[in-house]
């Protein structure tokens, strides 16, 4: 079997900044994190403001020294690369940032702003320009754009820039970092339809991260839950909406809003989500979401889960823990979603 596209083994990445405001303890932004996307594939990445998202593809781009643990792209291990050979995966993936307009330079026109990529990767200029227009093209832009200044457009028109120059060196990988969270709804579902587009076409894979849990839904093949830098659950994305295990991903999806009874139906019941995350300077003993679960047990205070397999799902938590006894109520409520297929209970 052909290694996955890109593989996380126990990414963790924690930022020192003692030293600009005293002696504080680290903030944990990642913390033990591990997945693989096989090529072509599509993984969601969802959890409140602060569970550590951004720094995941940030680490993973380069962007962030790994504190510890490795990535792999299509088997190779990033951090023993040098030369040609690091340069060649670096451009093998991308990163479409949320808010469009910072990324592009406001002093140059949108060809300049294209050139930067393909002249990195050594195109003259004639091979640059019919580049550049076949790109904002594909973007579905025509070459009025060209000689346009970033703010002589629409916030769909950055992106849809930015995606262009994300894919101007043919890469595999793009990481997505809420890419449409910054535009109208009717904005946002062309920039998806597009993004569609161009994973068919190009093979491509992507990390997309999201507060939208409609949008993954519908978008990503498999999906992962963070909180507090750590994955809670993780699974193929139907699975975790139609049988939620987690706490922390069933009251994540109770608070979706729905528009139908058949949407309705889908809903786990749960508690909602009260209180706030707590600083991943200061995480929680033993499970990191248990001063917020309304199952949590003595031992959860105490023992930190591993991620237990719950029918093909990795899910942190206790509650599948064979030895632990005394989570009756979560367990009778996942078990009776799964036998009701998704239904409310
Ligand atoms: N460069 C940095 N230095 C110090 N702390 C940082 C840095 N970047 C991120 N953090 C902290 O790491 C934690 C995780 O941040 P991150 O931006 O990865 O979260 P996120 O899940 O992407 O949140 P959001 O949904 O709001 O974008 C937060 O507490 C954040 O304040
Ligand atoms: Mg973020």
């Amino acid at each position: 079997m052909s290694a996955p596209l890109l593989a996380v083994e126990d990414l963790t990445k924690h930022f020192d900044t003692s030293g600009l405001i005293g002696s504080e303890p680290p903030v944990r932004a990642v913390d033990g994190v591990s997945f693989e996307i096989d090529r072509g594939e599509t993984l969601g990445l969802i959890g409140e403001s602060g569970s550590g998202k951004s720094t995941i593809a940030k680490t993973i781009i380069g962007i962030h020294e790994p504190t510890s643990g490795r990535i792999r792209y299509d088997g190779d291990e990033i951090s023993v690369q040098t030369g040609e050979q690091l340069d060649r995966i670096r451009s093998e993936m991308q990163m479409v940032f949320q808010d469009p307009t910072s990324c592009l330079n406001p002093r140059r026109t949108i060809r300049k702003s294209l050139h930067v990529p393909l002249r990195s990767v050594g195109l003259g200029k004639a091979e640059r320009r019919r580049r550049t227009s076949e790109l904002l093209e594909r973007v579905g832009l025509n070459d009025e754009y060209l000689n346009k200044y970033p703010h002589e457009l629409s916030g769909g028109q950055k992106q849809r820039v930015n995606i262009a120059r994300a894919i101007a060196v043919e890469p595999s990988l793009l990481l997505l970092d809420e890419p449409t969270s910054a535009l109208d709804v009717s904005v946002q579902a062309k920039i998806i339809a597009l993004l569609e587009e161009l994973q068919a076409e190009m093979d491509l894979t992507y990390l997309f991260i999201t507060h939208d849990l409609s949008l993954v839904r519908n978008f990503a093949d498999e999906t992962a839950v963070m909180y507090l830098g750590e994955i809670q659950e993780h699974g193929t994305t139907d699975r975790v909406f139609e049988s939620p295990r987690h706490p922390y991903t069933r009251a994540l999806l109770s608070a979706i809003p729905v528009t139908d009874d058949a949407e309705e139906a889908y809903k786990p019941m749960s508690d909602p989500l009260e209180g706030e995350i707590p600083s991943p300077r200061d995480v929680p003993s033993g499970c990191r979401f248990h001063p917020r679960c309304p199952h949590a047990t003595e031992a959860c205070g105490r023992q930190h889960p591993s991620p237990y397999d719950v029918d093909g799902s990795e899910v942190r938590c206790l509650a599948y823990d064979g030895e632990t006894a005394g989570f009756e109520d979560l367990h009778d409520r996942t078990a009776q979603l799964a036998s009701d297929g998704g239904a409310a209970e």
